[in-house]
């Protein structure tokens, strides 16, 4: 069985980028020796596969710094573009449905998914394919931008099971999805 999970950071109501992608609002909170890296790290370490969007995979590369050592999948409907040398021998680009990657993924053995990207997370969510969502709210409103959450085919329960406040103010909530009856 393989596990996907999301972990990702939204402002209070409910962005995880303004409108035109910018992150700018997640930068300058000051955490403390507590805080320490709100458990990405750790998250990072348990996970063997991150798939992203096509339009995240975009934000990661201008930071001019290939950030992750481990295998990624990018989702997308276009053709592969040319991809940066560094992270030609990690990368896979598929246009696939979540469940079609994910029986895909499988195959290769893989076991835990780092789902990544607006659309991309609705998409495995809708597709009841997402276990837990480590979701760290940042104390602020920015108005408008791009939503963490979007139109859902079904109604989806969550479980709250454990939530973590940091001395920067933001709070982070784990909640596993309640998966449907088949
Ligand atoms: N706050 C945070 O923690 C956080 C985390 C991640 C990302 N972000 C930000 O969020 C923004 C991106 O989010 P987003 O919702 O716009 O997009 P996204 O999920 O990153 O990318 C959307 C694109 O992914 C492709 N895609 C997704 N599922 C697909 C599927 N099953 N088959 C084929 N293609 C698929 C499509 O690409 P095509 O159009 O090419 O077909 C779609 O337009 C960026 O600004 C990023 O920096 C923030």
């Amino acid at each position: 069985m393989v596990k996907a999970s999301v972990y990702i950071a939204t402002s209070l109501d409910g962005f995880i980028a303004r409108p035109d992608g910018a992150l700018d609002w997640l930068n300058g909170w000051q955490a403390s020796a507590q805080d320490g890296d709100y458990g990405y790290q750790a998250f990072m370490d348990s996970v063997d596969v991150i798939v992203i969007g096509r339009a995240t995979f975009e934000t990661v590369l201008s930071f001019g710094q290939w950030p992750y050592a481990k295998k990624v999948v990018v989702l997308s409907s276009r053709p592969a573009p040319d991809l940066p040398l560094l992270a030609q021998e990690q990368i896979e680009w598929l246009g696939l449905a979540p469940r079609a990657l994910v029986d895909h993924l499988a195959a290769q053995g893989a076991q835990h998914l780092y789902v990544d990207g607006g659309k991309t997370v609705q998409g495995f969510l809708n597709a009841g394919l997402i276990d837990d969502i480590i979701l760290t709210r940042i104390p602020i409103l920015i108005g408008a931008g791009i939503p963490l959450f979007g139109a859902v085919t079904h109604d989806i329960r969550l479980h709250a099971i454990e939530t973590r406040q940091f001395d920067s103010g933001m709070v982070q909530t784990r909640y596993c999805c309640v998966k449907r009856e088949t």
